[in-house]
């Protein structure tokens, strides 16, 4: 697997094609109408002017003295789409180009978006051409298959924009070290897309709950999961298929390789480094820690082999040695069987704090173990709800209480609500550590620990066996 983030961008080089400009500026704004004629061309042409001054009323004022950040796209595909719904809420930005080898599905779509709101964009098949042309780009953000991460992110820095790289940061080691490398060597800001590290209610818990208050004690056990229903693999539709001829210059095989990357070795990691890297580089976060050992269970139990090479399931236990004591972090991600969604659970001597990114399912829940001081104090502070009092069914009083059971602890909740889009905190952070205003929560030295933590749980579960890591392991 080592190296292969480089192969294609080799086999990419001889590729040459890029959308005219005329095409994509001409062409692609006007598909929409295409076969519409007389009135149906009218009504086409108003509904569409409607969509842009929505659009356009939608979108935030820039203040007068925010300088414009000059920013194209590459990869618009479904976390593109998300990265760009996010930032077209951000002011101060202004969009140039967008690139994307899916040219007349996923690229025209965003490019049509931008259209709508009056950004004069270009669309580019191929990156070096965007990055020849675009000589004004402050910044890219890259949403492409994780074995396109290095090949993109070093080439953007080297051409001298700051960037935004969706996680996995690479799904090779050799690819990531390369991403450090490079923004070291350029002095480029390289922000990794472990977007939970901005997000408001994940920064309370680890500065306020576990920082200032340490409302947990000391953390010794930690359990989370992605648990995700069996889903049908993604197509596409006939008349936007890729021939496989040019599907190989950007190094996929088939179309249906092109669409399920994630599930094939090379290409991406599976479940456990598509899922499991989020919720682990939490893991390390709040630990304030990396690893030393990591045991794994995992294995292709359900899906086809065909089209799926990497595990559908994976079970795995992190030892860390944390400044409080030893740790343990259990995770699995399965893909069977979407029970309890996606959580993070970090039990202390003193409290438990369970916690997603998914407000709905769990809004930030927090348990005082009966032992432990009194959070008035806490509670006064703002840093989490008063207790809940939990009213007991009729049934549960029935029931014998066994006088040994341990006393339910009280529940609170962590008051701070994310309201904007998940992607959108983390995306400001980026823009705003360009303007000289923040520090980047997630940099590149950050991501490259994450993924050392992340890939190695493919490599255990291969293995058989308890692997252990060395310090050293995690500095680039
Ligand atoms: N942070 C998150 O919560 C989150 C969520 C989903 C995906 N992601 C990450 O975002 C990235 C993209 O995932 P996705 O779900 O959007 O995948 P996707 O397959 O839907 O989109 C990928 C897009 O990249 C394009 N592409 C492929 N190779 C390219 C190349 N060489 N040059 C230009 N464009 C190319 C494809 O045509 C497609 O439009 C992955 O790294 C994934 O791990 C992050």
């Amino acid at each position: 697997m080592a190296g292969d983030d480089n192969k294609p961008e080799d086999e990419a080089a001889g590729s040459g094609r890029k959308l005219g400009r005329r095409d994509v500026l001409l062409g692609l704004s006007t598909v929409p109408a295409l076969g519409l004629f007389g009135y149906a061309l009218q009504k086409q042409r108003s509904y569409e002017q409607r969509q842009r001054q929505a659009a356009e009323a939608a979108r935030p004022a820039a203040p007068h003295d925010l300088e414009p950040i000059d920013v194209a796209l590459i990869g618009a595909g479904a976390q593109g789409q998300v990265l760009l719904d996010a930032m077209l809420r951000i002011p101060g930005l202004r969009f140039r180009a967008v690139c994307d080898i899916w040219t007349d599905f996923n690229l025209r779509r965003a490019v049509n978006t931008l259209k709508k709101y009056k950004f004069e964009v270009r669309g580019y098949e191929d990156y070096r051409q965007l990055l020849d042309q675009e000589k004004e780009l402050d910044a890219v953000v890259i949403a492409t298959p994780d074995f396109w991460h290095a090949p993109h992110t070093v080439a953007c820095l080297e051409a001298g924009t700051h960037v935004y790289c969706e996680k996995e940061m690479s799904n090779t080691l050799e690819g990531a070290r390369r991403m450090v490398a490079a923004a070291r060597a350029t002095g480029k800001l390289l922000q990794i897309g472990h977007q939970r590290r901005s997000n408001p209610r994940y920064l309370h818990c680890h500065d306020k709950l576990l920082g200032d208050a340490k409302l947990l004690g000391r953390i010794v056990t930690v359990n989370g999961q992605w648990n995700r229903a069996v889903a049908p693999d993604l197509g596409a539709p006939d008349r936007y298929l890729i021939p496989e001829a040019r599907l190989k210059q950007f190094g996929f095989r088939t179309m249906h390789e092109f669409r399920n990357w994630r599930w094939y070795k090379g290409k991406g990691g599976g479940p456990i480094v598509d899922l499991g890297s989020h919720q682990i580089d939490v893991y390390n976060w709040f630990l304030g820690a990396v690893p030393s050992h990591v045991m794994a269970s995992g294995g292709l139990d359900y899906h086809d082999p065909k089209t799926h090479e990497w595990y559908d399931t994976a079970m795995v236990v992190y030892e860390y040695e944390t400044a409080q004591g030893p740790a343990r972090a259990y995770y699995q991600t399965q893909t069977t069987n979407g029970s309890q969604g996606y959580f993070e659970n970090f039990m202390g001597d003193q409290g438990t704090l369970l916690i997603s990114e998914s407000e709905a399912s769990y809004p930030g829940r927090l348990y005082r173990d009966p032992n432990a001081p009194a959070w008035d104090e806490w509670i006064q502070k703002g840093y989490v709800t008063a207790p809940k009092i939990v009213e007991k069914e009729a049934e549960e009083e029935a029931s014998v209480l066994d006088v040994r059971e341990s006393v339910s602890p009280d529940e609170h909740r962590v008051p701070v609500v994310l309201r904007d889009p998940y992607h959108q905190p983390h995306l400001e952070n980026f823009f705003d550590a360009i303007r000289g205003k923040a520090e980047l929560r997630c940099p590149a030295e950050v991501g490259y620990e994450s993924a050392v933590t992340v890939l190695k749980v493919n490599e255990a579960i291969e293995a058989k066996q308890r692997l252990s890591f060395r310090p050293e392991d995690f500095k680039a």
